[in-house]
């Protein structure tokens, strides 16, 4: 019924307006008497022998809901009817920010990928926060903490991820430090580890200082190269970090099928969805080969079918992630990976 009538409508609206109208109308449903029993009921499927213990949490399957699209915490009682094992909120900034200008998002339907550039758009750390207090998440959440656009000085952008990590680390369950956004200005620079080691260690400090064990991961750019991915995963084995994220969207636009005048009219952005899978794929296997599987990873890029998320933890992914594929598979996909995974693990 998604790919049938609801995609074809929801694909005629501009892309962020159709993000807003399935979100809010997914909310609507959710607060129905019986709503989110009703979502479960049609979506959530048992899992079979697909549960893992990692960094102390036990997830009751391997596949969660990838940064960005429930960027508030808004949503994720109502994601989680849906049957994500659990759910990364975010990237959130220490202040509110409207992120870059509209256009920000991009279908490339042929492709079956996304562009986007929407700049970290979220309402605050401190808002997430009272949604949290306001509503007990059912699921394992994730914060997906990052910096503020106007933070440009070192000790300023320091300050953002300590502010969000301290302020937010008695409500949820896990924190991604993302510093590999391609659409926030200096974001990516920050995964130079002279930079990147100054950052997480007051982070891995401040943990110190908390009776409760909270684990850090970190999220990589599919577009760095293999010397500085060692350096980081080198770094992250021996001071703590407990895993990666890999990866965020890519600026490369290699091997699309839309035309080049219509890669030139969107412009910058991260793009996401199928031709993005091969390559974060192949970051997936590079770090668990660098790493012989002892930092778990989190693999998410392009998963848009179920063989392809059984593909990504074949390939040392603890976990995985999914966004784009969501968007174009609709609110059964998370259901057909995991029927797909216990019919695999028969
Ligand atoms: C519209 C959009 C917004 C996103 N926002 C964030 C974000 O705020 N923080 C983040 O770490 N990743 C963000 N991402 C990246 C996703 O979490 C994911 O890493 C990436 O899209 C690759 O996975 P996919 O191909 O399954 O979409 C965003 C992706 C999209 C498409």
């Amino acid at each position: 019924m998604y790919k049938r009538i609801l995609r074809p409508f929801l694909f005629l609206l501009n892309p962020e307006t159709a993000h807003i109208l399935s979100l809010k109308s997914l909310g609507l449903v959710g607060k129905l008497p019986f709503g989110r029993s009703i979502l479960k009921l049609f979506f959530k499927k048992k899992p079979k022998n697909l549960e893992r213990e990692l960094f102390g949490i036990k997830f009751p399957h391997p596949v969660g809901l990838a940064a960005g699209l429930d960027k508030n915490g808004d949503y994720y009682n109502d994601l989680a009817a849906l049957g994500f094992s659990f759910i990364e909120i975010g990237s959130l900034t220490p202040n509110p920010q409207e992120g870059n200008p509209r256009p920000r998002l991009f279908r490339l339907v042929k492709d079956r990928a996304i562009i986007n550039r929407m700049g970290i758009n979220n309402k605050g750390i401190r808002y997430a926060i009272d949604r949290i207090r306001k509503e007990k998440p059912n699921v394992i959440i994730a914060a997906s903490i990052a910096k503020n656009t106007t933070s440009k000085l070192e000790e300023d952008i320091i300050h953002d991820y300590m502010e969000c990590f301290s302020l937010m680390y008695d409500f949820v369950d896990m924190f991604t430090i993302n510093v590999s956004c391609p659409n926030v200005v200096g974001l990516q620079g920050l995964q130079d580890l002279s930079f990147l080691s100054d950052l997480l260690d007051p982070l891995l400090d401040l943990r110190r200082c908390y009776e409760t064990y909270k684990p850090i991961l970190v999220k990589l750019s599919p577009d760095i190269n293999e010397i500085q991915l060692n350096e980081i995963l080198d770094w992250c084995m021996l001071y703590g970090i407990d895993g990666i994220v890999a990866t965020n969207t890519t600026r490369s636009r290699d091997n699309l099928k839309v035309s080049k005048s219509r890669i030139e009219a969107i412009g910058n952005g991260g793009l996401s969805g199928a031709p993005l899978y091969e390559k974060s794929l192949a970051m997936v296997r590079k770090i668990n080969e660098h790493t012989k599987g002892r930092l778990p990873v989190i693999g998410v890029g392009g998963i848009m079918t179920p063989a392809q998320a059984k593909e990504m933890l074949d390939a040392g992914a603890s976990l995985v992630e999914v966004y784009t594929g969501f968007i174009y598979n609709g609110p059964a996909f998370v259901g057909k990976i995991i029927k797909y995974l216990s019919d695999a693990k028969r």
